[in-house]
């Protein structure tokens, strides 16, 4: 007999952060799941739910959670004519759920040159990834200063924003050695403080260096984009002209990037 691809998994728990746009999701982690800070699962689902019969449908989705925690944790948005994410919300604890074998992805932190600081900058729900590298102990040794930043809509949709505040309180301690800034940039409504701009036009006027007190030197900073694929393209284009690149072979470069569609 062939060995499944999958593992058929339990829904553990759902918590919305915004109803009917944004909502997380923990899930049975399947034996020897392993998998880094910042890479993906492929997650399925079946057409009929409720008969369990085999999965039909297949998206990928980034854990949350870090490599050693279990269970597994999705964050995800909802689209409303999308064919997965309405059904994914529909989930209740107890429901089945598909995981793929294989993880896959390349935007993880040991891509880089330990050292210097590591700019983790995501639109929507392209947060994820680096939730799950903040899990991990391992990125905040890698690195003297971690940056996130996560542009959104609107404030509601800064899901995490407490998980992350309380690194903010612990960084710079010897469980978590790296400094820590967490910018999070509504594009849709105002806080005091925060320009309400794209995080694009930030790094293009030089105001994102400001906010974060970092300058984007290329020799001492590391870049991850993450979320909306014309946001990485403008992203991309702006801070080549910054020094940026993407690594080739043999050289570990100083930008990556992981596009959600
Ligand atoms: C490497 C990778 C990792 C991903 N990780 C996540 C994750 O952690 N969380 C998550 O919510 N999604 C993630 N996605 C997207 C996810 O796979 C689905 O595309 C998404 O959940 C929507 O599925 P759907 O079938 O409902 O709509 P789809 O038919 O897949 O998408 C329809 C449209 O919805 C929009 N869209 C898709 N995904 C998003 C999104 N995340 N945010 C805003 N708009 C979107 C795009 O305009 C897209 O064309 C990831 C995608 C990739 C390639
Ligand atoms: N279920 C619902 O009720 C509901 C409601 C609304 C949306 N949705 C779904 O949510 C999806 C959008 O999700 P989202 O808001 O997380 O993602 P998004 O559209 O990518 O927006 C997230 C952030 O990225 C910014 N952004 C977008 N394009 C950019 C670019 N080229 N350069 C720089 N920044 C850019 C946005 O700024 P701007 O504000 O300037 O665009 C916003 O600050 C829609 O496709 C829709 O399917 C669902």
């Amino acid at each position: 007999m062939t060995e499944q691809k999958y593992t058929r998994q339990k829904v553990l728990q759902v918590r919305e952060w915004v109803p009917g746009k944004l909502l997380s999701i923990k899930v049975s982690r399947p034996d020897n799941f392993k998998f880094k800070g910042g890479q993906y699962a492929r997650l399925g689902l079946s057409n009929k739910i409720e008969t369990d019969t085999e999965p039909s449908i297949w998206r990928a989705y980034s854990m949350v959670n870090g490599p050693d925690q279990t269970p597994l944790e999705f964050y995800s948005i909802v689209v409303p004519e999308g064919e997965f994410s309405p059904r994914l919300a529909a989930l209740n604890p107890g429901d089945t759920i598909y995981i793929d074998n294989t993880v896959f992805g390349f935007l993880t932190a040991d891509r880089f040159e330990p050292g210097g600081t590591l700019w983790m900058i995501a639109t929507g729900t392209g947060l994820s990834a680096y939730l799950s590298m903040l899990n991990d102990p391992a990125t905040w040794a890698a690195f003297d200063q971690i940056i996130l930043i996560h542009g959104v809509r609107t404030k509601d949709e800064l899901a995490y924003s407490e998980e992350i505040r309380q690194w903010q309180a612990n960084s710079g301690t010897q469980a978590l050695p790296a400094t820590f800034v967490y910018l999070a940039i509504p594009t849709r409504e105002s806080i005091p403080g925060v320009p309400q701009e794209r995080i694009t036009t930030l790094i293009e006027n030089g105001e994102l260096e400001k906010l974060a007190h970092c300058p984007l030197d290329p020799d001492r900073n590391k870049i991850m984009l993450c979320g909306n694929p014309e946001m990485l393209a403008d992203a991309r284009a702006i801070l080549k002209k910054k020094g940026f690149a993407v690594g080739r072979r043999g050289n570990p470069g100083n930008l990556a990037v992981e596009n959600y569609w």
